[in-house]
């Protein structure tokens, strides 16, 4: 542990995890040294938004950046050596957390995923993308297994959004390799899966970063829980987690029934480390588009051409190889 550990009960306990309600730093004092694979933090953004937790989200810009080191430097003393921290924020505060967080740990990345956050500004351009920092412990990870993503395809008919020319047979059958910006997360979906409080993130998302930085068994941390997305992708893919927030009724109200998540998220692991997309496979085969025979997939041969043809990018080397 850090400094003494005043938490003493779980408001919530699973077979792999424990969540506390309360402070951030009072959680992370009671989370020993070198023990967690993966720390992650989606704290609030200091944009002056109310919480149910009431918290001051308008702080003078030095204070939210003291404030944020100041945890950070706890979840850095919990971390394994080669253990992963993510830090998930604007840029405009991932700019001076990145540097502090560079002092103590070895940049990896800044992905850029791409979700619009605000309404257009006039006078600036429109703010598109979050900023995902990715720092490990040590000069390499101990774990890193990023998934492989699907080839873009149109939604209409299936055909490739790129042409891939003469590097067909070249790519990896398990799909393409994911760059630093990440253009495939969806918004959270609304009525079927989302029954508690806006600022969830995707579960897709946490569902990459957990499965990239952690293997089954792990033990991944989140200080700041909010709806519980980071607690429900680890709890369903057998890691095991800890963490809290200030108010963790969205997490109870979440974990009382993880029916919807788990019926989400095996979607969404349908739809990853592999080449094409079931769905995109029967689209082809209903617009008639054949696959070309030197993709190394199996798949069902058909007739007519769609409009949709790739844009013809020939000297573009895939990312897969
Ligand atoms: C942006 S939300 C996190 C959302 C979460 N990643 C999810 O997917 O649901 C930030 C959360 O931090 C919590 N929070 C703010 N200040 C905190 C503090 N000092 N200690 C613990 N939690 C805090 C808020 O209550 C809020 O739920």
């Amino acid at each position: 542990m850090g400094q003494a550990c005043r938490i003493v009960t779980p408001i919530l306990a699973t077979p792999s995890g424990r969540l506390y309600q309360a402070d951030c730093v009072d959680v992370l004092h009671c989370v020993e040294a070198e023990t967690v694979d993966l720390a992650f933090a989606d704290p609030p953004f200091n944009l002056g938004k109310t919480y149910a937790s009431r918290i001051n989200d308008a702080l003078a810009d030095e204070n939210y950046v003291s404030w944020c080191e100041t945890w950070l430097t706890e979840m850095i003393r919990t971390l394994k050596p080669g253990g992963t921290l993510m830090l998930w924020n604007l840029p405009k505060w991932n700019i001076p957390l990145g540097h502090f967080l560079g002092k103590h740990l070895t940049f990896r990345h800044w992905i850029s995923v791409d979700i619009k956050y605000s309404l257009p500004i006039a006078g600036r351009l429109y703010p598109s993308h979050y900023s995902l920092l990715y720092f490990v412990k040590g000069t390499k990870p101990a774990i890193f297994h990023p998934d492989r993503i699907p080839i873009a395809c149109c939604r209409h008919c299936g055909g490739e959004l790129k042409d891939y020319g003469g590097y067909k047979d070249k790519m990896n059958p398990r799909g393409v390799n994911i760059s630093d910006v990440w253009t495939d997360i969806p918004p959270v979906r609304h009525a079927k899966y989302k029954k508690w409080e806006a600022n969830a993130l995707p579960l897709k998302l946490m569902d990459r970063i957990v499965s990239m930085s952690t293997d089954p068994g792990s033990l991944v941390l989140d200080p700041f829980g909010g709806s519980g997305t980071t607690f429900v992708a680890a709890e369903l893919t057998g890691r095991r987690w800890i963490g809290g927030d200030l108010g963790c009724s969205s997490i109870l109200e979440r974990f009382a029934s993880l029916d919807g998540d788990r019926e989400h998220l095996k979607e969404i692991q349908r739809q990853k480390n592999m080449l094409f997309t079931e769905e995109d496979l029967r689209r082809r085969e209903k617009s008639g588009k054949p696959l070309s025979k030197r993709y190394r997939v199996e798949v069902p041969s058909s007739g007519a051409a769609c409009r949709c043809e790739p844009e013809g990018m020939p000297s573009e080397v895939p990312m897969s190889l």
